[in-house]
Parts: C-alpha cells; structure tokens; sequence
C-alpha cells in the first residue's frame, strides 16, 4: 500500500517522480504528492486528494520550480481520510524538510502528545506526520546529519515503515528507512533512484539492490551507502530486474486486468520454463535444500485472498502427490493463535508482491517457531522471498492490476510443480502420474489460450447481459471448490457485486436457503471421464438448486453433453485431467468478472476502497 518513489541525478526529476507514480499508483490511488528541491535549493511541493490525474492537472496549472532531487508518493489512507491535507509529503522544519511514508506508526499518539508538549504544531491527522515532524527535531539536534536524524527518527518509531525524506539544506540527497515496508534501490549512471517496487524506476535501469530490514539507505548522484539503525554499513544484494518497462505497460489494453487475463498462459508457461529436464522437474532455486522437505511431517500454507485459494488449490496436490499433511491457513489468523509448528513443519508462504504484511509477518511468527521456510513470490526483491529459507519464483511478470489474475495460475503452477518434487523427493510420486502429470502442465498454457480465443467473446456477452444482477453464487467440489471462491472474490472485488463461493456439497447445509428464482449460480462441473462419481454428485446439486429456481451456468468440458439438460448455459474448457482443471476453469471466471465491471463502467484496474500491495495488518 502506498507507492513510494525517490530520484537524484542530473535530470529533471519532476518528469521521473510522476511516471514513477504512475507505475506505482496501483499500490494506492487516494491521493498522491511530490516534493522537489529546485535549482535555486529551496524546496516545492504539490499534493492533491484524489487520482493521479489530479496532482497531474494541478501541476500543468502552476508548475514546480525544476529541480534534480525528488520525491513522490502516491497513497492508500490508513490514519486519516484521503484530503489534500493528509496527502503526502509532509512537511517540517519550516517547510524545509519534506517526508513520506508507507505503513502504519503504532505508537504515533504517544510521539504526537511528546511533540506537541514541546509546541510543535501539526497541520493533518496522519501517523505519518509525526515522523516528519520529529525528523524536523532530530535534524536540529544532529545538527544538520540527516542520516543521523532519520536513524535516531527510525529507532523511536514502532511498526511497519518505509520513509522517504530529503531536506534543501542537502540538494542532491535523499535518504530512506525500511522496517517490514518494502524499498529497493534503482542504479543509475550519475544518476540514483528509490522506489516501493521496481516499477518505480525500471523505465530508467534494471540494476537494482535490495535494502536489508531495519536499513537506512542514502542515494547521491554518484553514490549510494547503506546502513542498518546503528550506522554500520551494511553491503545491499544486487539483482537484475527479470523484465522490462514495457512489461508494465498497459500497451493497446483497454485495462491491465485485460492484458493480464490475456497473459495467463504466458504465466504458466514461464513458470514452467527451465524447470522441466528431461522428463523430470528440476527447480533449480531449490537444489542442495532437499533437507527442507525430507525431514518434515507436515506443510503449512500461509497466504491471504487470491494466493490463498491458489494455496488451496495446490494443497489437493501435494497430498495427493507427495502424501505430506497439508494445511492452509489465512495468514493473518495464523498467527494469532498459537499454531503448532515445529521444526519438522514447512511453512510455504504463497504471494504475488511478496510485501502482504499479514503474511510477512506469519512467515516471521513460523520462523521464530523454529518451521522451515519457502516462498511462493512474484516479485524480485521482496520481503517475504527474502525473509524465508527458500523461495521458488513465479514468473508471471508484473502484474498490475488490484484484481490478481494471471498471478493465480503462475501460483498453482509453482505449487504443482513444488507438489512434484517433493513428491519425487519422498519417493512418493509413481513415475507415470510424474510423467502425465508434466504432460498436463505443458498443455496448459495451450488449453488456457484456447478458451481466451473461443470462450471469452461469448463470456463476455454473458456478463454484459447480466450487468444489473445484485447477487451471484459460485459452486464447485473437490479442486472446483476453491475456484469458486476465486470466481465470487473476483467479481465483488472488482464489480460491487454480493458474490460467494460454495463447496457444492455444502449446499443443502444452508446457503441453499439463498436460492430463490432467478439466482445466477455458476457451477463448475467436473470431468465426466477423470471423475465420474463428482460428476454425477455436482449434476445432482444442479437439480437441487434448479427446483429452486436457480439459473444455471455451468463451466464443463468440451464434450461433456451429459451437462447441457442441467444448465441454462455452459461455457466450454477444453479436456484435462481432473487436478490440472482449475487452471483452465478459473479463466472464464476472471473473464467474467472483467466482463461485468465492464459493463457497469467501472475502472477494473482500480477498485473502490482497494490497493494491490497489502503492506499493513
Ligand atoms: O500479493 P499477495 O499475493 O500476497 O496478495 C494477497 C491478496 O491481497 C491478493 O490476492 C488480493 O486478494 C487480490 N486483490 C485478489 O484479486
């Protein structure tokens, strides 16, 4: 939450810090600000409630004085409502000294209350105000040191940070803190950048260091030093960023979240890619770490929202093919309650940034239990990855839109391909599920291609029908559970609609009390040749709710005719075993949801109340 950029060098830096935001703004869109110092060394800043387009306007109006040093932020409101007011930067130190902010201070009231005994005086309600107010006393007490200011700053603060500051007294710097925030350094020529993400900066370079937790981080044109709170320097790891600026460009898209349902197959086939050799999955972030998964008895999934029912997905393959325990849990309800992890339990955090505070912080609680950890992740550089023992890699690209997609099925396909090499590891996995299990994974990316090419215009009309419908329900079984409840999250989140997810057997337990004529219920019906019994025991929860009055649209096989007598419409996926079906049954749903957001006019990429990035609890 919240995006987070940073410039020095010789380049106008107005121009950087707005597209950087741009990139960024799916992080937060409420309100967004920049700071610049100019070239007569005094510092501007600008801020607007609102949308990005806001502060954009605003500055075409009355620009800035240029200037090469900059910061900008673009936010999701915690402390205080989105105004211009609350809107970062915060200034302090008469005006001179400028700040921003992503995460929550949790012990801000007891800072404000010491602050305002002293008589400094605050112009918002937000946390982040105090910490600009208090860098403003520190700089004076540290005569001037803005590093010396910003660690005493860092040390008095509790929570979850990243802070961004740079003072007019010192053009050409800007020093930034992180604690369970994300921040990562942009390597330029003459030239240095910060940003929340890669995004921030990637159009500029791909050369890009990692800042530790608990560091303080000063980039100069030509330099960069980090420390931790302490002031010990401290040797950053470098990465080279996987993709380019375009990559994150909405190209001819009419929205991100259309360009990222067309790349699913893509995501699947890249996470796939250099992990199959000769017939056998080799993932090769996790050779040497056999340990990880020999000495276990047990899996613990941690992830929230999408990456959780992914993780729910990839629970029914694991056991299924490595015959290990699985559990998944909401990350953030895991750690309140005193799980039972030992050291023979591996705790697999599922997610896309790699920054969700609650699951970052369940990662922790495993760790300090002594579990063994590995990271599920999308994003190079991120906490989660870089906080646990192992992390295979997603490769699904940035994804930018708040509603995740094609991050989803890059997610079931790292577990399936993790599910099989424990699999093989244990000793497990029959060499011919191995084989066809491969076979599958390889036809995906194809079979997913297939329902974008002959399924999503009908879809689509679909959804454009059924624009005005107040509630839908979604039923699946077995690995079609889940997938519902990806289909109902998808569609509340990003078309305001009522939407749930059922295990269709739970049904006649009481949400059939839901049904009443008219109810549009998607029902996910499996394979009648992979599994005949389910088939016949969905078919049958179908006339259940039918006699009810519910209206049915069922996602089932191409050939399965058995399903045309129950269904007031069907939408097709081509043919695949019975575990592999969710990566191909899961696309008309977000196609769906798109599709109905559509409709109602709403800006999919940016829903309501949402930001991408949930950096705090
Ligand atoms: O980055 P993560 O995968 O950890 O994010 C987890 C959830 O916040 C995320 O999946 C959220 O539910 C999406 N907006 C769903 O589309």
């Amino acid at each position: 939450m919240c995006g987070i950029v940073g410039y020095v060098g010789p380049r106008e830096s107005q121009p950087i810090l707005m597209s950087g935001l741009a990139r960024l703004e799916y992080r937060g869109y409420d309100s967004a600000g920049i700071a610049v110092i100019d070239g007569e060394g005094s510092l501007g800043m600008r801020k607007r409630a609102g949308k990005l387009a806001r502060l954009s306007e605003s500055l075409d109006e009355a620009p800035l004085g240029a200037g090469t040093t900059g910061i900008g932020h673009t936010r999701w409101a915690t402390h205080g409502g989105p105004t211009d007011g609350n809107a970062h930067p915060h200034l302090a130190d008469d005006d001179k000294l400028a700040l921003i902010h992503n995460g929550i201070i949790e012990n801000f009231s007891e800072l404000k209350a010491e602050l305002l005994e002293q008589g400094f005086a605050f112009r918002s309600d937000t946390d982040t105000e105090v910490a600009a107010v208090l860098l403003g006393r520190e700089y004076r007490a540290h005569e001037g040191d803005l590093e010396a200011a910003f660690r005493a700053v860092a040390r008095r603060l509790d929570g979850a940070f990243t802070l961004l500051a740079m003072h007019e007294d010192h053009p050409g710097l800007v020093v930034g803190a992180r604690r369970n925030s994300p921040l990562v350094i942009g390597l330029g020529e003459g030239e240095n950048f910060l940003g929340s993400d890669v995004a921030a900066f990637v159009e500029h370079t791909r050369h890009a260091l990692a800042i530790g937790q608990d560091e303080i981080v000063s980039i100069r044109p030509d330099s960069v030093r980090v420390t931790d709170f302490d002031g010990n320097v401290v040797e950053p790891q470098s990465f080279e960023v996987s993709w380019d600026a375009a990559a994150a460009d909405k190209g001819g898209w009419s929205s991100f979240m259309a360009k990222e349902v067309s790349e699913e197959p893509e995501a699947v086939a890249n996470t796939v890619m250099g992990r199959i050799h000769d017939g056998a999955i080799v993932i090769p972030e996790l050779e040497g770490l056999d340990e990880l998964f020999t000495g276990i008895d047990r899996i613990t999934i941690l992830a929230c929202g999408t990456a959780y029912y992914s993780s729910l997905v990839g629970k029914y393959a694991i056991e299924q093919w490595a015959r290990i325990p699985v559990d998944v849990e909401l990350a953030h309800e895991f750690r309140y309650r005193d799980p039972i992890i030992t050291e023979r339990t591996l705790v697999v955090s599922v997610s896309q940034s790699g920054e969700t505070m609650d699951t970052l912080m369940a990662v922790k609680e495993a760790a300090r239990l002594g579990a063994k950890t590995l990271s599920i992740c999308n994003t190079q550089g991120a906490t989660i990855p870089r906080e646990s023992d192992a992390v295979v890699y997603t490769h699904a690209g940035p994804e930018v839109a708040v509603a995740s997609t094609k991050a989803f099925v890059a997610q079931i396909t790292a577990l399936y391909l993790l599910a099989l090499h424990v699999g093989r590891l244990r000793g497990t996995l029959a060499p011919s599920i191995a084989d066809e299990a491969i076979e599958q994974l390889e036809t995906m990316p194809g079979k997913i291609q297939w329902i974008l090419d002959n399924e999503q215009e009908r879809i689509e009309q679909l959804a454009h029908w059924m624009a005005d419908t107040r509630s839908v329900l979604f039923l699946g079984r077995h690995v079609g559970y889940p997938i519902a409840l990806e289909g109902a999250l998808k569609l509340k989140e990003i078309s305001y609609i009522h939407a749930e997810g059922f295990a269709a057997g739970e049904l006649k337990h009481g949400p059939i009390a839901l049904i009443e004529p008219g109810q549009p219920v998607f029902v996910l019906v499996p394979s009648p040749r992979g599994a005949a019994t389910m088939h016949a025991k969905v078919i049958s929860n179908i006339e259940e709710i039918r006699a009810r009055g519910a209206r049915i649209i069922a996602i089932a096989e191409e050939g399965d005719a058995a399903v045309l007598p129950h269904a007031d419409e069907v939408l097709r996926i081509p043919l695949a075993s019975p575990l592999f079906e969710p990566l191909l049954a899961v696309v008309p749903l977000h196609i769906f949801a798109m599709g109905l957001a559509t409709a109602k006019g709403l800006d999919v990429d940016q829903p309501r109340n949402l930001a991408k990035s949930v950096t705090v609890e």
